[in-house]
């Protein structure tokens, strides 16, 4: 048989509201990694209706399938491989992804690797534009921030080990529900970060606690400074339509509160590590797009001589390249027809 030095997997992720297909090398080159984001489409409900994502997954996922393999310069024949997202997520849009994969899968004869979504945003901060992956070390742990994770992960080659979670609102969510409180378009997290810029935190103005459980866990709670951020925002009358410098100290404080959490949980999971200490800390997730958290948090490794990770921001938010690097790392593959989308992965 003859080795096609282009050969090539493909990246298929619907999970939510981003259809994203892309295709990488071997080694981790992201070849080409298109999204189409139906953003727009769910923005006057303020926030993803479901419904909606799977119609447009099925209408945007095959000609961008397509226009990969033309922006690639690559043949059909190119793609030894289909990484596509299993779950979790919307279940319909999950099938239209799953479904499409098989149908390529079919086609081509060629097998699917499935994707836990949240493999895909571990392993995404080791993917660089222009180059092959950046070495992993075997030992590292992973803060998972985004519309529906935050979480710490200790990662030990592919074995993924939690050691904390939210316990109720991921800090993304938290992010969306209070921008839309006041009044901010869908997605509220960079809404919130523009709005914050142009503003300096007062938490004497906006107190939001530190939440601590009676237990000493080490777990994440966002809901307490959700409600207490919709109190604030109503007792104090933010909103976009009210004080433009009012609005921008709340959003500034109110992004403050909920990125210290990360950091007093960060700070103990550290301290508690058991050796050898894991050699990295790598961030992903759609919030680790924010700019502040960005800076803090690598200002919080060179406090410590520790290697930050932090992934480019076109990998922070859903796309396919982090889904095929995911099936590079995992490559266990599975017969098309074993393939099963699940809304939810224990
Ligand atoms: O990873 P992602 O695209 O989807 C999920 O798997 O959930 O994350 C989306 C989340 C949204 O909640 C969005 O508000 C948040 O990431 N996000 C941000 C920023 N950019 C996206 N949050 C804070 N600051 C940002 N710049
Ligand atoms: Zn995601």
């Amino acid at each position: 048989m003859q080795f096609n030095q282009n050969a090539m997997i493909l990246g298929i992720e619907t999970s939510c509201d981003e259809t994203s297909v892309a295709l990488l090398e071997r080694d981790g080159t992201v070849r080409v990694n298109l999204i189409a984001s139906q953003i727009e489409r769910h923005q006057p409900f303020g926030g993803v209706v479901p419904e909606i994502a799977s119609r447009e997954h099925l209408q945007h996922l095959f000609p961008l399938v397509e226009r990969a393999l033309g922006d690639a310069s690559a043949k059909w024949s190119d793609v030894d491989s289909i990484a596509v997202t299993s779950g979790p997520g919307l279940i319909g849009a999950l099938l239209v992804g799953v479904a499409g994969a098989q149908g390529l899968a079919y086609g081509l004869g060629v097998p699917i690797v499935p994707i836990n979504h949240l493999e895909g945003h571990i392993f995404s901060p080791y993917l660089q534009t222009g180059g092959a992956a950046i070495p992993r070390p075997d030992r590292f742990l992973s803060l998972v921030i985004s519309g529906g994770h935050s979480a710490i992960y200790d990662v030990r080659g592919r074995d993924v080990k939690q050691i904390n979670r939210t316990r109720d609102d991921a800090i993304g969510e938290t992010f969306d529900k209070v921008a839309k409180f006041i009044g901010l378009p869908y997605p509220g997290g960079p809404q919130i970060e523009k709005h914050g810029r142009m503003g300096t935190a007062d938490p004497k103005r906006f107190p939001f606690p530190m939440p601590q459980f009676k237990d000493e866990s080490l777990d994440f709670s966002y809901s307490g400074l959700k409600a207490g951020a919709i109190r604030l925002a109503r007792e104090k009358g933010i909103s976009v339509d009210g004080d433009p410098q009012a609005l921008a100290e709340f959003c500034a404080t109110f992004q403050d509160a909920l990125i210290a959490q990360l950091f007093d949980r960060l700070d103990t999971v550290w301290s508690r590590i058991e050796s050898p200490t894991p050699a990295e800390v790598a961030m992903a997730g759609g919030v680790a797009a924010n700019g502040v958290l960005r800076e803090r948090i690598l200002a919080w490794g060179s406090g410590r001589g520790v290697v930050v990770r932090v992934p480019e921001k076109r990998y922070c938010t859903d796309n396919a390249a982090m889904i095929a690097f995911a099936g590079l790392q995992k490559g266990e593959e599975s017969d098309p027809r074993r393939v099963v989308a699940r809304s939810r992965i224990a």
